[in-house]
């Protein structure tokens, strides 16, 4: 059932690929360049008169809603909220009949996430979910949605959801972005040809398993682990220093790299190991000269690189290569190096990595 391999978790990393595919599988049309969504389409109306979107999830979901919050302003030109579903449910939320709610749940069972929809829609919001599971709690409480196709996630740790929940966000964010006319037709034709090809680079940035693992060895004893990124990475950052947590034990924070200079590097020694996603597009001076300032106060970087990158091989102490491709479309393959990262840590560690401590796979409490 495992499919031959040791973990779901890394059955399900592998997955990916395919997951992704079956993701965006009738819904991308690149010959006839177009994006159909049944979900979207027949509420048109609403995503376009929205004055805003606002995005609730938890955990792994909610970074998939920061991950969009940059698609949909960058493409689609909406202004997005992205909020925990259980501080927005119990702050007195200012929601409207002009707003749109985007409810992020792998399982679709999550309680507090169920609680905001219910929320919204007693306030005449329009919601629409993002799920999983078919035939899910928050699958039937919303007004319309698209599902992940990504299959059954059995790890407690969230990983081809993740990445199918960004599949599904870029193909809203572009079809509004169409709709909307705020993205070229040429534009718009790239980035469909480029999304067409993520499943083969995340097949390629799986090959770095063996490097992953050689790493994994070097740092699974320190019991702190920083994680930077900028712009569509800095979610990804968030993400996976959560990986690392949930199954391996080892506190990691993420940070949006150009934040270290306000405290968090006041942490850096030579004990500490740093991720850094440092790939081409997005930033890449900027983060270039992050990675000085932590290379000068001995700080141990991994870098998570473009193909052929050299300015951040000078400096790292090791990098890790992904695929090239549009910004908006990275954090689809950066995040699967710092998969593998937790997942060999936690191995190596003698963790449980597919059902970790204290964890559970759907939190219907509260
Ligand atoms: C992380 C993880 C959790 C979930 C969170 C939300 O690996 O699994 O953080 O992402 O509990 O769950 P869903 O997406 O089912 O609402």
């Amino acid at each position: 059932e495992k499919g031959g391999f040791d973990h779901f978790m890394l059955k399900e990393i592998h997955e990916q690929p395919k997951a992704i595919t079956d993701t965006y599988r009738g819904r991308l049309l690149r010959q006839e360049a177009i994006i159909k969504m049944a979900g979207v389409e027949d509420n048109m109306k609403k995503f376009l008169n929205a004055d805003r979107i606002i995005i609730v999830a938890c955990g792994t979901s909610w970074h998939a809603g920061l991950v969009a919050e940059y698609i949909f302003e960058d493409l689609a030109r909406v202004p997005v909220e992205v909020e925990y579903a259980s501080e927005f449910r119990y702050r007195n939320p200012i929601i409207t009949e002009k707003d749109v709610l985007i409810a992020i749940s792998q399982s679709g069972e999550t309680a507090d996430t169920l609680a905001a929809i219910k929320l919204a829609k007693s306030k005449g919001a329009f919601v629409f979910g993002v799920c999983n599971v078919v035939g899910s709690s928050i699958a039937r409480e919303t007004h319309a949605g698209a599902y992940t196709h990504a299959g059954p996630e059995i790890g407690v740790a969230s990983t081809k959801a993740f990445t199918t929940q960004i599949t599904v966000l870029t193909l809203i964010a572009l079809r509004l972005a169409r709709a909307k006319g705020t993205i070229s037709s040429s534009d718009f034709r790239h980035h469909l040809l480029e999304l067409e090809m993520i499943p083969k680079k995340v097949e390629e940035s799986l090959k770095s398993d063996a490097h992953i693992q050689k790493i994994s060895e070097i740092y699974k004893d320190v019991s702190n682990f920083l994680y930077l990124g900028r712009g569509y990475n800095f979610p990804v950052a968030l993400e996976g220093a959560l990986k690392l947590k949930e199954i391996s034990y080892i506190h990691a924070e993420g940070y949006p790299a150009a934040e270290m200079k306000h405290g968090p590097i006041a942490l850096i020694d030579e004990n500490m190991p740093i991720v850094v996603i440092a790939t081409k597009k997005g930033h890449y001076e900027k983060v270039v000269s992050n990675i000085q300032e932590i290379k000068s106060r001995k700080g141990k970087i991994i870098g998570i690189v473009t193909e052929g990158d050299t300015q951040v091989r000078e400096l790292a102490d090791h990098v890790i290569e992904v695929p090239e491709t549009l910004e908006s479309l990275s954090p689809l393959l950066t995040t699967i190096p710092l998969q593998l990262l937790s997942y060999h840590i936690a191995v190596m560690l003698g963790k449980n990595v597919d059902q970790p401590r204290n964890l559970a796979k759907s939190v219907t409490v509260e």
